[in-house]
């Protein structure tokens, strides 16, 4: 049997995901796992149409395609996604139409289920028969249990294939018929009392982007600034170096103009609007590598504080996931996500009224300079990195070890609240004991669970 393997990472053949299928290629001899470096050679492949026809060749004649990559900002490296639009721009979905899919991706488990949910997706699109996915932390395959998962993972995708199984789907195609939008005047102009608000687009060639653009800033009496990502010299990708782990030095300072870019516009604003269209199932190639970019700053919050709203030509109701990938990004990065508005409601009036409702909360939160509290995405995510920064990921990301000192990060360490470990080492003594164990779990639980709350209601100081 022939499976191509799709591979993701922008490190070509030097690729934690491609010893993962090193691994399944060692054990199964029988079958042939062809690897194209397809986010490494993506300038090759997009400007020589025939090294795309020489992979869809390939694609062709496999009995299945496994799409295997790192994760990078909670989705696929921008160089991959570029990949994943060519397919749609040159109408080549034939070469994948009924072949058998599955998705291996590496990480630290950050995020990882958004990046699943969206290569699904574009399976579905793709109308391949997706098998499932496997997802490793990326030193699993030093335990044995996670060697032994990735053979059975591999041992069914290979049965599926040869006993030609069903296979599930799971997302509807996406549909979008928006209204040509054209704003109104907005009701009362905003004032932004000194706040610095940024509007960053990928590009103003969509007309109902550039109209909802121009909308929203004139919902203030003074409109905020306006960037696009295309009119900024961006050289490439992240190239997934991890230079800038140490003192966030990224390959490309001193190269292009993007960090100083994102210093001099991003880093100083109070409020950031992001505005793209929606491609595939993501926004455009432009937008992911903006995202992958902003990691020179590694796993280290730079916004915090800022209140973000995002402006979206597309059917992001029927995108849970993208929505998610952002309220994700914004609570990674401590800021507050204000809301998206969309060109999805059925009127130009409709898309006024999004328009105009996310200029006030962005308006009014960032007056009151609001933090939204974390949700589960933000604090179980939070706990991911700082378990990794503190332990295994300590190098190489020493700057975020410093950052996350200087930030309070660890400050939430069980280990570290004395007073806290004492207090339940005397309770677990106690509970030990039937009788008190009884005046507590059937006594006194519920009012000690809102004593210390009352405590503050009490005091006439908070
Ligand atoms: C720019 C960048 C972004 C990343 N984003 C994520 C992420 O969102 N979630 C995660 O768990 N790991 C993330 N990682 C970690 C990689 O997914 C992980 O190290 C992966 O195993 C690398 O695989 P590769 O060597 O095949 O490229 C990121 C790494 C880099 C360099």
């Amino acid at each position: 049997m022939k499976i191509v393997v799709l591979n993701g990472s922008p490190k070509g053949d030097v690729s934690v995901t491609m010893r993962y299928v090193a691994y399944i290629q060692k054990h199964y001899p029988q079958h042939e796992l062809k690897v194209l470096n397809i986010a490494h050679q993506i300038n090759g492949i997009e400007k020589n149409e025939q090294e795309f026809t020489r992979i869809l060749d390939e694609i062709h004649s496999a009995d299945g395609v496994l799409w295997a990559f790192p994760l990078y900002i909670f989705v696929v490296i921008a160089q991959y996604k570029r990949f994943i639009e060519l397919i749609f721009e040159r109408n080549a979905q034939a070469a994948f139409k009924g072949k058998y899919a599955a998705v291996l991706t590496t990480s630290i488990h950050f995020s990882d289920h958004t990046a699943v949910n969206y290569m699904q997706g574009i399976c579905d699109d793709l109308e391949m028969r997706y098998v499932d996915a496997f997802t490793p932390h990326m030193q699993d395959l030093t335990l044995d249990d996670g060697r032994q998962a990735l053979l059975q993972f591999a041992q069914h995708y290979f049965t599926a294939i040869e006993q030609q199984h069903p296979t599930l789907r799971r997302f509807a195609p996406l549909t979008h018929s928006s209204v040509h939008y054209s704003p109104a005047t907005a009701p009362a102009k905003l004032d932004l009392l000194g706040k610095r608000a940024v509007v960053i687009a990928d590009s103003l060639q969509n007309p109902n982007l550039r109209a909802m653009v121009d909308g929203f800033r004139n919902c203030f009496v003074q409109p905020p600034e306006l960037f696009c990502l295309e009119d900024i010299d961006i050289k490439g990708g992240c190239l997934g170096c991890l230079q800038c782990g140490y003192n966030y030095e990224c390959a490309y300072t001193g190269k292009d103009g993007f960090i100083d870019f994102f210093n001099t516009h991003i880093i100083t604003a109070d409020i950031l609007v992001f505005a793209g269209a929606m491609k595939d199932r993501y926004l455009s190639f432009a937008w992911k590598r903006f995202f992958d970019r902003s990691f020179f700053n590694t796993h280290t919050p730079v916004l915090q504080g800022k209140q973000l709203g995002f402006i979206i030509s597309g059917p992001l109701a029927q995108n849970q996931n993208l929505a998610e990938v952002f309220d994700i990004y914004t609570q990674w990065q401590m800021a507050t996500l204000v809301g998206f508005a969309t060109d999805e409601a059925p009127t130009s009036a409709g898309i006024d009224a999004q328009l105009y409702a996310l200029a006030c909360n962005l308006t009014d939160y960032s007056a009151l300079q609001y933090h939204k509290p974390k949700t589960f995405l933000g604090v179980g995510g939070w706990k991911i990195f700082r378990d990794e920064i503190w332990g295994e990921l300590r190098f190489p990301f020493v700057a975020d070890h410093k950052a996350y000192k200087r930030l309070g990060i660890y400050r939430d360490f069980p280990q570290r609240n004395i007073k806290s470990r004492v207090g339940i080492s005397v309770l677990l003594t106690m509970a030990k004991v039937k009788v008190i164990r009884d005046s507590i779990y059937k006594g006194t639980m519920k009012d000690n669970m809102v004593e210390y709350l009352d405590k503050i209601l009490d005091n006439p100081n908070l």
